[in-house]
């Protein structure tokens, strides 16, 4: 499995209940690879994958909605995109701009022109951009983000991608977007505590990837505490959820009380200072 390969897995989780998951296009990217993956997964790892996914997704559509609400001018960026639908779930008028590496932008941007030609999917404003954040310098992203976005209200999402990059890597990602975002802008964010690493499932989650790693991409299992939030300079934190909470407000009769039977992800959104 390769990185991008999980953007395949977390479409077809989210397209198991998209009344849930809010995205009723996911279903589109649906192939018998990733139905394998998602069975081996969901039987060496855990069974609550997809329901878990549909909630994630249902929670970031909920507030990128919100606040285009406010601002249908605005700009919506997804920094590791993968297959995610949000820009086809939302209002026409809002420009939006999916980051992800080059294999993932090719075969996505391909894919939606053909589904918009065809009707099977409405048409909107994407801009896509090939990058990889592991690249020494991400000055050339902030200089065409700047001015794609042209100091409209913005909302970022990361969503999906920290687990996959190294410490140094994240850092140089949050100073970028920090460097773009001005007063009022949102980031939602996505991140496992470290708290969980004691945990079984997200032993078994690594050992899984770890096994099926045959491009020696780098699935650096990353952990980040709460005040990896609370302390960004920048930002103040403006909502928090895990799994938990958020099961027990979109599906009150799947809910789950205990963090550590699950991969509980923890998700942020931040507001720039
Ligand atoms: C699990 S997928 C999540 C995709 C999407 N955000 C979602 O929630 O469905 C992880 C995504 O992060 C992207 N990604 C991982 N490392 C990256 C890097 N160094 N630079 C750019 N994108 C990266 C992958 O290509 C992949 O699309």
């Amino acid at each position: 499995m390769t990185i991008h390969e999980t953007a395949f897995l977390t479409c077809a989780y989210r397209s198991s209940d998209p009344e849930l998951s809010g995205d009723h296009y996911a279903y589109l990217y649906n192939n018998a690879r990733t139905d394998d993956w998602v069975d081996a997964i969901t039987a060496e790892v855990s069974d609550k994958e997809p329901f878990l996914h549909c909630l994630r997704n249902r929670f970031f559509l909920d507030k990128i909605t919100d606040f285009f609400g406010q601002h249908p001018e605005g700009v919506l960026v997804n920094w590791g995109s993968g297959f995610s639908m949000y820009p086809f779930l939302i209002a026409k008028t809002v420009q939006c701009i999916d980051i992800d590496q080059n294999d993932i932008i090719s075969y996505k941007s391909d894919l939606l022109n053909d589904w918009i030609k065809k009707g099977k999917i409405p048409k909107r404003n994407v801009e896509y951009i090939k990058a990889d954040f592991r690249q020494n310098d991400l000055s050339t992203l902030i200089k065409s983000l700047k001015s794609i976005i042209d100091a409209r209200p913005c909302f970022f999402i990361l969503e999906g991608v920290l687990y996959f990059l190294s410490p140094a890597v994240t850092e140089m990602v949050f100073i970028a977007m920090k460097e773009i975002q001005k007063t009022g802008d949102l980031l939602g964010c996505v991140s496992f505590l470290p708290e969980a690493a004691d945990t079984a499932v997200l032993k078994n989650l690594n050992a899984f990837f770890d096994k099926n790693n045959f491009t020696d991409d780098t699935f650096s299992h990353q952990l980040l505490p709460h005040e990896f939030y609370t302390k960004r300079d920048g930002y103040v934190l403006k909502d928090h959820q895990d799994y938990c909470s958020l099961s027990q407000e979109y599906k009150p009769e799947m809910a789950i009380y205990d963090q550590f039977s699950i991969l509980n992800e923890n998700m942020y959104i931040l507001k720039r200072k």
